[in-house]
């Protein structure tokens, strides 16, 4: 079944489900991407400190090679990193996206964090070791955004890990609305009262870590995990028919986002998009809506000491 598109505030469409690729490991990244395309993925959330742009692009490229998508049926996002939020250094992390996707343009192009930092020593393996907080004004990053707007750079324009009032804060000084809030969506945190204030300023919102990140690299013994042999999760499936990865996913996706749940395994890539042939009953909903208990996965303690951390605020 076909995924159902979204029309974003500046006219364009994005794709209602996609590809995360963190934690897609070098030797594997493009073989994923390309039977992805063969599934039926076209939108592919990327980012600069993933690491693995570059191979994501020959993913892309080989299938556009060969016919199977133009460029224009897809929907490319990667994201600014922290250590480039300075007016001057945007344009240049951009174009460098840009080059290691080998694209012409970036359909969504988002800050990964409002929190500015400094390289010291860079080591691409989160999180984010090798450099420390500083203060910038991330409304001044994103009039450099919006200059990659104007320059035919990317499309489309975003935030990532903003909460209410750093969203707000945005609002009132862009000239280009962003167009997405990318934020962790959970059944632990199902995140209904930042969606509906994004949704209020015409904001969608799309979701990362749906299945709640089992293999996020920082989870420590007795932590908690999302177990996908939950015993409710079970019997909602059995009455859908469907796995309680699809229940889960189709939960976040009924919150009104966009799912982006990461996966290198063939099967699994076909399991998770197929969920546009059901839709869980309120009472379904509900039942998942008890396991919301603020609880993130992605906490980014090494942002913690940064004035733009956006987790001491609950939405
Ligand atoms: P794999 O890549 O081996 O499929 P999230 O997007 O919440 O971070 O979750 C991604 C993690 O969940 C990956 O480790 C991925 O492993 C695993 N995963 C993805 N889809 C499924 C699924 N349908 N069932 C079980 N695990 C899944």
């Amino acid at each position: 079944m076909a995924v159902p598109l979204k029309k974003l505030n500046n006219g364009t469409y994005c794709p209602s489900f996609g590809l995360g690729t963190w934690l897609a490991a070098p030797g594997e990244a493009k073989e994923t991407i390309k039977t992805a395309i063969d599934i039926g993925y076209r939108l592919f959330d990327c980012a600069w400190v993933y690491g693995n742009e570059k191979e994501i692009g020959e993913g892309l490229q080989a299938k556009i090679s060969d016919g199977t998508v133009t460029r224009a049926d897809l929907f490319v996002v990667t994201k600014l990193w922290n250590v480039f939020h300075e007016e001057d250094k945007v344009i240049p992390a951009c174009k460098e996206s840009l080059k290691n996707l080998g694209l012409e343009y970036i359909d969504l192009y988002l800050i990964h964090w409002p929190c500015a930092t400094i390289c010291k020593k860079f080591d691409s393996s989160l999180p984010f070791k090798g450099s420390e907080n500083i203060e910038y004004d991330f409304c001044k990053t994103w009039k450099a955004m919006e200059n990659c707007v104007s320059l035919g750079l990317v499309k489309s324009i975003g935030l990532s890990n903003f909460n209410s009032e750093q969203v707000a804060r945005i609002m009132k000084s862009c000239s280009i609305k962003p167009v997405m809030n990318q934020i962790e969506v959970t059944p632990f945190l199902n995140q209904k009262k930042l969606i509906t204030i994004c949704k209020d300023h015409d904001i969608e919102i799309m979701a990362y870590s749906p299945l709640a990140s089992p293999a996020r690299p920082w989870a420590k013994e007795g932590d908690k995990m999302l177990s996908l042999e939950d015993s409710k999760l079970l019997s909602i499936g059995k009455k859908y028919r469907k796995t309680t990865a699809q229940v889960v996913l189709c939960y976040v996706y009924q919150q009104g986002t966009i799912p982006i749940p990461k996966s290198s395994n063939p099967d699994r890539l076909k399991q998770n998009i197929d969920i546009f042939d059901f839709m869980l009953s309120e009472e379904d909903l509900k039942l998942i809506d008890t396991f919301n208990c603020g609880i993130r996965m992605c906490h980014a303690e090494e942002l913690k000491d940064n004035s733009e951390y956006p987790f001491n605020l609950v939405e």
